[in-house]
Formats: C-alpha cells, sequence, structure tokens
C-alpha cells in the first residue's frame, strides 16, 4: 500500500529527531513514501513566510505530515505567524490528540493510560488581541459547532478504549458563558453517541481542579477534553507522566489531514549536538500509523520498541536511542511483539 507522508523538519532539533522518526515509520510500514516540505522560523527569513503555500499544498495532499518543531522569535516580527498554528488553523485540525502512557517514564507509572483530546481551532488562539490605550483584550471564541465536534471525538477516543470515563474540563462556573457552551456541544456529541446505543460515562471537572489532579494522580483519567488554552497547559503538566517532554507525542487531527508533532519545541539550547531525544517524535510517527492509516499493529510496534530501547541502558544520544529502538524493532518483529 502507497502512504505518503510529508516530512517537515523544522527548526533546532527538529531537524534530528524527525529522520529517525522516519527510519522507524518506515521499518514498520510498507509503501511509506516522503514528500519533504519547509516550514519554521529559518524558512520564514529565507522565503519570507513560515509556511510557503507549497509546504501546505504538499501537506494537503499526502493527508499526513510529520512535524519537527520551529522556533519563534521573542519579539513580535511583522508577517511572521507559528508555522504551527498556521498549519492547524490554515488546515483546519481541530482536534489535537496528547496521549499520555506511564510505560515510557522512568521509573515507570505504568497505571498511567490517558488521552487529552484538546479543541486546537478557536478559544484563546483564535488571535483576536486589541490594545484600547491601556488596557488590552483578548477574546475567547467559543462555538456550537466546535465544540461538538471535538466532542465526537473525544467519545470516539472513549469507544475506542471501551472502557473508563469522559472528563469535560471547564471553567464554567467564571465563565458561564463560553465554557457554557463548551460543555453544551461536548454533551451533545455524548447524547448523540447514547442515542446511538453507546454507554458513555462522563464527569465534569474545573480546570484548577483538573490541573491538581493531573498533577497527582494522573491514572483516575481515561479521555479528558477541554478547550484549546486549558489542554495547551494541562498537556505540559500531563507530560510529566510520559516522563518528561522528549516523551510526549501529540497527533494535530482535522478530517482529511493530519501532522504529527512531538509536543516538545526546538529547544535551541540543545540543537546540534546530537543529544536530543527521538522518542517523542517517534511517538508522534505512531500516531500517524493508528489515527490516520489505521495500522494498529505497527503503532504498536513502535511503542513496543521505544519502550524496549529505553528501558536498555545505554548511551542517550540521538544516535545511540536510534539505534536501539531499531534493534527492538527487529526483535520485536522476531517474537511477534512479545518483547514486552
Ligand atoms: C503546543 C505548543 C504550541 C501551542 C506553540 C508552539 C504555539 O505549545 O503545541 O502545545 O501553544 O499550541
Ligand atoms: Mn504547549
Amino acid at each position: 500500500m502507497r502512504r505518503q507522508v510529508c516530512v517537515i523538519e523544522g527548526d533546532g532539533i527538529g531537524r534530528e529527531v524527525i529522520p529517525p522518526a522516519v527510519e522507524v515509520l518506515c521499518a514498520v510500514l510498507d509503501g511509506v513514501e516522503v514528500v519533504s516540505a519547509e516550514a519554521g522560523w529559518e524558512c520564514f527569513q529565507r522565503r519570507g513566510g513560515s509556511v510557503p503555500p507549497q509546504t501546505l499544498e504538499a501537506v494537503r495532499a499526502c493527508g499526513a505530515a510529520l512535524f519537527g518543531a520551529v522556533s519563534s522569535p521573542a519579539r513580535k516580527v511583522e508577517g511572521y505567524r507559528s508555522a504551527i498554528l498556521t498549519l492547524r488553523q490554515e488546515l483546519d485540525l481541530y482536534a489535537n490528540l496528547r496521549p499520555v502512557r506511564g510505560v515510557f517514564a522512568q521509573p515507570p507509572a505504568a497505571q498511567v493510560d490517558m488521552i487529552i483530546v484538546r479543541e486546537n481551532s478557536e478559544g484563546l488562539y483564535a488571535g483576536r488581541e486589541r490594545r484600547e490605550g491601556d488596557t488590552a483584550i483578548a477574546e475567547r471564541v467559543i462555538t456550537l459547532a466546535a465544540s461538538r465536534r471535538i466532542g465526537r471525538r473525544a467519545v470516539e477516543m472513549l469507544t475506542r478504549r471501551g472502557a473508563g470515563r469522559l472528563t469535560i474540563v471547564h471553567k464554567a462556573n467564571i465563565l458561564p458563558l463560553t465554557d457554557g457552551l463548551f460543555r453544551q456541544g461536548v454533551m451533545e456529541a455524548v447524547e448523540e453517541a447514547r442515542r446511538g446505543g453507546q454507554a458513555v460515562e462522563v464527569e465534569e471537572m474545573l480546570v484548577d481542579n483538573a490541573a491538581y489532579q493531573l498533577a497527582v494522580d494522573a491514572g483516575r483519567f481515561a479521555v479528558l477534553v477541554t478547550t484549546n488554552l486549558f489542554g495547551d497547559i494541562l498537556s505540559d503538566v500531563a507530560a510529566r507522566w510520559c516522563g518528561g517532554m522528549g516523551l510526549a507525542p501529540s497527533l494535530n487531527l482535522g478530517d482529511d489531514c493530519a501532522v504529527a508533532e512531538p509536543v516538545h519545541g526546538s529547544a535551541p539550547d540543545i540543537a546540534g549536538r546530537g543529544i536530543a531525544n527521538p522518542a517523542a517524535a517517534m511517538l508522534s510517527a505512531a500516531l500517524l500509523a493508528r489515527y490516520v492509516w489505521k495500522e494498529e499493529d505497527a503503532a504498536r510496534r513502535i511503542e513496543l520498541a521505544v519502550q524496549l530501547a529505553l528501558q536498555t541502558p545505554g548511551e542517550n544520544t540521538t544516535a545511540a536511542i536510534t539505534r536501539r529502538v531499531l534493534a527492538a524493532l527487529e526483535t520485536n518483529a522476531m517474537t511477534g511483539g512479545m518483547q514486552v
């Protein structure tokens, strides 16, 4: 089978962690065709845009992309817009799936196995900020349609698991109109599923409490659905259970396009030294296999190999970890994935 993946290394350690992730993807799946494209800060400096139209076209044509990381200037630069935010908006990648699995942590927090479903298209990321004299105002946009569609994705995630409950995270006590509407949209998706005969267990949680619960016991969650900025912050809190930012994967998902992306940034402080952990990029590639190409076996093989590689003592350079993952893939192939 032919599968095209648009590979966007981006800036900083993106260039170091993406090639190994592509190697791993090609090792578990036949017929992966790589199309390279540019995005990011260096691309902006060279070409005048952080996401050139050719890159958008390439991602659309492939339907799947693997994105490394991009740097952003610390000050406002005229005409510059964050590459990942541009991709999310232009391609309508409205769901951000951020699985949190303790098996990758050291020491393993194996009981944690949850997923954060972050609304990825509106909220405080709508970019509506303005200045009125000495007052600055940001508008937080919540629509029923976007809340319903993220609700459907979240219910779908719960159905895949076959167990646990859906936690709707909001701050409707303080923001009754916006977060009230978010809750309504998600609940409509839940009711829809229930009418279709599915049992969906739901709870609600205020975002501050959710942050605390995630910090002390992420194992109590199954699927957590929330608005854009809350999801951004909570997924960093939860990354602690993944074993740190170097191990946290994500998938920006739309209806006909997806961009996988390690949650970590471009890490200019360690870029070029060959010490970036490629695990999050590999685990993100596994999400393309699972959710875009429906290759559950391939996704599991990558995850098992990463797990095994991280548990095997050795040098912790990008190249050494990659070698251990590739070796683990071969071992798993021989034992039918029963290694771990
Ligand atoms: C993330 C990142 C992005 C976000 C940044 C890089 C714009 O923090 O993917 O979580 O805020 O969504
Ligand atoms: Mn973030």
